[in-house]
C-alpha cells in the first residue's frame, strides 16, 4: 500500500486519553500550524510539527515510509486537516424519505400520533419489507456514498425497519454489505425494538417475547450486530420492556445503546446508566438526575441536533451536559422521517450554534467521542500513531469553517485508511 505524507498542514485533532473525553478535556484539542502527517499501510505513523516528522522519517531510513520508495506528498497549503467524521447514530438502511409526513408535521401533526396511526416508522417498515435485498442495498449505498462526500469515514447503521426476524436479518445483511462495498467502516446495530409491528398492534409484550426469544438470539448466532438499541419512549417501549430487551441482548454478547428520553422523560437516561450502556441517544427531555447517573457511569451522550431541527423541538442541552462532565458525541440520526440528512457538517454547525458547544468540543464530539460511542475509540476518531489514517482536508483555516459555511460542505478531500476516497481519482 502506498505511503503518504501531508505537509504544510494546519492539523486539528481531539486527544485520545483512552476513553471518551468529558468536561474540560472535551474542549482540549491538539493543533499544529505547520504540521505533517505520515501514513503507511493505511495507518498513521507520525504526526506533529513538520520539522519533527521529517527528522523522524530521516532517522528511520529510506524504507521507513513505504516499500523503499518515497511517500506520495500532499501540500495542504490553505487547508486544514481533521480526523474523518464518525457518525455514531444512523438509520441509513431504508427505501425512501417520508416527505409528506414532514409536511404534515410542519402543519402541526405530532410524530408519535403519526406512528400511532400506523404511519411514521411503520410506513418505512412496509416499504423495506416490500423491497428486494438488492433494491434496499442500492438505496442504502447511495446514502452511504453521500455521507462519505460529507466527510464521514466510519458510520453506525441500525436495522429497525423490518420488525420481523426475516426482514431485520435482510436489513442487517445489507448493512454489512455497505461496509464491504463502500469506503466506510460500518458498525451494525440491531434495532428490532424500534416499534411494535402493525400485525402485533396492542400486543407489545408478545413482541418483546419475540425479540428476546427468537430475534436477538438469531441475530447473535449469525454475528450480524455489534450493538442492540431500543426506542424507549412513551407509547413505544417502556423502561421495563427496554430493560428486558437489552438484558437479553447483553446475554448474547451485544453492546447496548438506547434511544432515551427523546420526546418524554421516561427514565431512559437512568436505564442507560443502570445497564452500563455504551451510549444513550437524543436526550432532549432527559432529567438532570438521569444525566448525572450517565455521567457517573461514563455513558456517552449521543446528541442529534438535526433531529431537533427537523422536528422543531428545543435542542438537547449539550452545553449543560458538557458542564456536567458527560462525554458528548454528535450524529446525524439520518433516517426517512425525523432527520433526513447524511451531513455531519450540518450536525456540527447546529451543535456549535444551537447547543453552544465550542468548535473544539464539537470536533471532539464528531470524531473521538463518536468513535467511543460505537466502540472504536482505539481504532479511529483522532489522529495519532497506530490509528487508521482517516482524515479530511477542509477548505478553510480551522474547523470553525464547518459551522461558518452554513448549509455548505467545506470538505474538500476525504481519506480512508490512507487512500483518497473522495473526490475519486479520474479513470484514464
Ligand atoms: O432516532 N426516534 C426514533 N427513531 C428515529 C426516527 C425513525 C423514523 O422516524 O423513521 C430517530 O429519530
Ligand atoms: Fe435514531
Amino acid at each position: 500500500m502506498p505511503s503518504l505524507l501531508l505537509r504544510n498542514a494546519r492539523i486539528y485533532t481531539a486527544v485520545d486519553e483512552g476513553r471518551a473525553s468529558a468536561g474540560i478535556s472535551q474542549g482540549k484539542i491538539a493543533m499544529w500550524d505547520h504540521g505533517a502527517l505520515l501514513c503507511k499501510d493505511g495507518r498513521i505513523v507520525a504526526i506533529g510539527a513538520e520539522s519533527e516528522v521529517l527528522a523522524r522519517r530521516a532517522e528511520a531510513g529510506p524504507g521507513a515510509a513505504g516499500h523503499g520508495s518515497a511517500p506520495e506528498e500532499i501540500d495542504c497549503k490553505g487547508r486544514c486537516v481533521i480526523p474523518g467524521f464518525v457518525d455514531p447514530h444512523t438509520h441509513l438502511c431504508f427505501v425512501r424519505p417520508r416527505e409528506k409526513e414532514f409536511l404534515a408535521r410542519l402543519d402541526g401533526a405530532e410524530y408519535l400520533d403519526i406512528l400511532k396511526a400506523g404511519g411514521g416508522i411503520l410506513a418505512s417498515v412496509e416499504s423495506v419489507r416490500a423491497a428486494s435485498e438488492e433494491e434496499l442495498f442500492s438505496a442504502t449505498r447511495e446514502r452511504a456514498l453521500s455521507a462519505v462526500r460529507m466527510g464521514t469515514t466510519t458510520i453506525e447503521i441500525k436495522s429497525g425497519y423490518g420488525l420481523s426476524t426475516e426482514a431485520e436479518l435482510k436489513q442487517l445483511r445489507v448493512i454489512h454489505r455497505v461496509g464491504r462495498e463502500t469506503p466506510l467502516s460500518v458498525v451494525p446495530s440491531f434495532l428490532g425494538a424500534h416499534a411494535v409491528p402493525a400485525e402485533m398492534r396492542g400486543r407489545a409484550e408478545d413482541y418483546v417475547d419475540l425479540l428476546t426469544v427468537e430475534m436477538i438470539p438469531e441475530v447473535a448466532r449469525q454475528g450480524l450486530a455489534r450493538f442492540c438499541d431500543v426506542f424507549c419512549e412513551e407509547g413505544v417501549f417502556s423502561v421495563g420492556q427496554s430493560r428486558r430487551i437489552l438484558e437479553a441482548a447483553r446475554g448474547v454478547g451485544m453492546h447496548l445503546k438506547i434511544h432515551a428520553d427523546e420526546l418524554h422523560d421516561t427514565g431512559g437516561a437512568g436505564l442507560a446508566a443502570e445497564l452500563h450502556a455504551v451510549s444513550a441517544e437524543h436526550l432532549l427531555a432527559a432529567s438532570d438526575q438521569g444525566l448525572r447517573a450517565m455521567a457517573a457511569t461514563g455513558v456517552v451522550a449521543v446528541l442529534l441536533p438535526s433531529t431537533a431541527y427537523s422536528m422543531r423541538k428545543p435542542f438537547a442541552r449539550g452545553r449543560a451536559m458538557i458542564d456536567m462532565s458527560l462525554p458528548v458525541a454528535i450524529a446525524t440520526d439520518c433516517n426517512p422521517g425525523s432527520s433526513c440528512t447524511e451531513s455531519m457538517p450540518f450536525a456540527f454547525g447546529l451543535a456549535v450554534m444551537q447547543m453552544r458547544l465550542s468548535i473544539a468540543e464539537a470536533l471532539t464530539a464528531a470524531t473521538l467521542n463518536a468513535a467511543y460511542a460505537v466502540g472504536l475509540g482505539r481504532e479511529c476518531g483522532s489522529l495519532a500513531p497506530g490509528k487508521s489514517a482517516d482524515f479530511l482536508l477542509l477548505d478553510g483555516e480551522t474547523p470553525a469553517i464547518l459551522a461558518f459555511r452554513a448549509g455548505m460542505s467545506p470538505v474538500a478531500e476525504v481519506f480512508k485508511a490512507g487512500t483518497r476516497v473522495w473526490p475519486e481519482r479520474k479513470r484514464t
